[in-house]
C-alpha cells in the first residue's frame, strides 16, 4: 500500500517536474523512426544520368511504397523525410513562396504528401534557419510566417530545420521563434532542430532546457558519415558527454545522433548491428537512409529487429548511458 502510493506519487512528481518543459504538442513521444535522403543520397539533382538516385517525387514514392511493402511500417518506420536540394533556387516572385523544384517534382508536394500518406506514412521535409540551405537553397530567415504556413499547406508532419548561412547568436531566439510559428499554423508537425550542433562546432554550450521547451528532437553534434569510424566518433561524443546530454533525452524532447547507415557501404554485418543497438540504447530517433530496394535481407533484419526496436521505444524513453570503457570494449545500459 505505503510502496504504491509512493510510486503514484513519484510518479506524478515527474510529471509535474517534466510539464513546463516540454515541447507539448504531443507528438514524438517515443524517438522518431522513419526514413530521409540525405546521407544515401545528398544533393543528387540530375534525373539523367541518375533516374533512381536524383532527389525527386520519384525517389520518395519509390521510398514510401518500399517502407510499406518490405515490413519497415510494420516495425515501426512511419516519417519518408525529404532532405536539403528540393527547392528551387529562387522563391515564388509574386508571392514570395517556396517553391519546389519544377523538374524534380513536377506532381507537387501536397500530392506527394497524399501519395505517402496513402501508404499510413507522414511526410517530413527540410528547411534551414538561415538566408541559404546547407546546398545553397533558399532559407526561411526572413519569411518564417511564411514558409511555417507553407509547409503546413504542403501537410507536412515533420520539419528538419538545419543552421547553415545563419548567425549562430540569433539561433537561441530563432528556432525558438520558428516552433511557435509551426504551433501557430495549427498543423501538429514534429520540429527537429540542428542549433546545438552549430552552437557546439562555435564552443557554445548547448542550452537544453530551451531546447526542450521548443524541439521534439535535436542534432547534437556533427553529421554522420557511411563509415564505422564516423560512428565510433558519435558514440564517444555521447559517451564523454552523457552527463550534460543524456538527462535531456525523453517523450516529446529526443537527444539526436543522426541518421542509420545500414544498407549502405560503409558498415560490415556485424558493424550493422553496432549501430542498430547503441542507437537503441541511446533512444535515438531511428532514421535510416539507405536505398531500401538495395539493403540485402540479413541487415533488413537488423534493421527490423522487433526486440531492439522494443528497447529504443520504450514509453519511459530514458536515455542510456555508458557505463564502462575497457581495452576497447564499451559497455552501455538502458
Ligand atoms: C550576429 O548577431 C549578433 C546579434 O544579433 C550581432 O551582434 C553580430 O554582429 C552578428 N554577427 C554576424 C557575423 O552577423
Ligand atoms: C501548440 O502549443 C500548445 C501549447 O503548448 C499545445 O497545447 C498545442 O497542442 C500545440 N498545437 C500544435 C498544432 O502543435
Amino acid at each position: 500500500m505505503y510502496r504504491t502510493s509512493s510510486a503514484v506519487l513519484l510518479l506524478l512528481l515527474l510529471q509535474f517536474l517534466n510539464s513546463g518543459v516540454a515541447l507539448e504538442n504531443g507528438l514524438a513521444r517515443t524517438p522518431p523512426m522513419g526514413w530521409m535522403s540525405w546521407q544515401r543520397f545528398r544533393c543528387i539533382t540530375d534525373c539523367k544520368l541518375y533516374p533512381d538516385e536524383c532527389i525527386s517525387e520519384r525517389l520518395f514514392r519509390r521510398h514510401a511504397d518500399l517502407i510499406a511493402s518490405e515490413g519497415y511500417a510494420d516495425a515501426g518506420y512511419e516519417y519518408v523525410i525529404i532532405d536539403d536540394c528540393w527547392l528551387e533556387k529562387e522563391r515564388d516572385k509574386k508571392t514570395n513562396k517556396l517553391v519546389e523544384d519544377h523538374k524534380r517534382f513536377p506532381s507537387g508536394l501536397n500530392a506527394l504528401a497524399d501519395h505517402i500518406h496513402n501508404r499510413g506514412l507522414k511526410f517530413g521535409l527540410y528547411q534551414d534557419f538561415g538566408t541559404h540551405t546547407c546546398a545553397g537553397y533558399p532559407g526561411v530567415i526572413n519569411n518564417m510566417q511564411l514558409d511555417a504556413q507553407t509547409f503546413a499547406d504542403w501537410d507536412v508532419d515533420y520539419v528538419k530545420l538545419d543552421g547553415c548561412y545563419a548567425n549562430i547568436t540569433d539561433m537561441a531566439a530563432g528556432y525558438p521563434e520558428f516552433g511557435r510559428l509551426l504551433n501557430a499554423t495549427g498543423r501538429p508537425m514534429v520540429y527537429s532542430c540542428s542549433w546545438p550542433a552549430y552552437q557546439e562546432d562555435s564552443g557554445d554550450e548547448p542550452d537544453y532546457e530551451s531546447l526542450k521547451k521548443h524541439c521534439n528532437l535535436w542534432r547534437n553534434w556533427d553529421d554522420i558519415d557511411d563509415s564505422l569510424e564516423s560512428v565510433m566518433q558519435i558514440i564517444d561524443y555521447f559517451g564523454k558527454n552523457q552527463d550534460r546530454i543524456q538527462p535531456h533525452g525523453g517523450p516529446g524532447h529526443w537527444n539526436d545522433p543522426d541518421m542509420l547507415l545500414l544498407g549502405n557501404y560503409g558498415l560490415s554485418y556485424d558493424q550493422s548491428k553496432l549501430q542498430m543497438a547503441v542507437w537503441a540504447v541511446l533512444a535515438a530517433p531511428l532514421i535510416m537512409s539507405n536505398d531500401l530496394a538495395k539493403v540485402d535481407s540479413r541487415v533488413k533484419a537488423i534493421l527490423q529487429n522487433r526486440d531492439v526496436i522494443a528497447v529504443n521505444q520504450d514509453p519511459l524513453g530514458i536515455q542510456g548511458r555508458r557505463v564502462l570503457v575497457k581495452n576497447d570494449i564499451e559497455v552501455d545500459v538502458t
